[in-house]
């Protein structure tokens, strides 16, 4: 890897239009066009006041979690969950606490605000 490749930021949207309890799904720009692998996709949200970011992929079998378009959270806004098998994750680390991959965790990206505009560290 060269140094350019590395702490690549991309932009996801506004600060401003995150609001509490709504998520926003984003797919990865990918430096190199891999043609036997999908786009990946994430997901950023208000944890409290606290922005944070997944990769929208559960743990368990590698699928998207969420039920619908913008849909991360169980019945009890608790818990993001994944629509497939019901696994369980705590937003604030994405430890998976309930489910078929229960002590695994989602993978979380760096997540930064830049004048006013989110960006999260494409993964390496
Ligand atoms: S694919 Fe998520 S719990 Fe099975």
């Amino acid at each position: 890897m060269t140094d350019t490749q590395k702490d690549q930021w991309q932009a996801i949207g506004s600060r401003q239009t995150l609001q509490s309890g709504e998520f926003v799904e984003f797919t990865l720009a990918t430096a190199e066009k891999d043609t036997d692998t999908l786009p990946q996709s994430g997901f950023a949200f208000l944890d409290g006041t606290t922005p944070r970011a997944y990769l929208n992929q559960c743990p368990h079998m590698g699928i998207e979690l969420n039920w619908a378009p913008g849909r991360f959270m169980d019945a009890d806004n608790l818990f993001l969950q994944c629509s497939t098998h019901g696994a369980l994750f705590k937003p604030r680390d994405g430890e998976c606490i309930a489910g078929p991959c229960q002590g695994d965790a989602l993978t979380e990206l760096d997540i930064r605000e830049s004048n006013g505009t989110l960006e999260i560290r494409l993964p390496d």
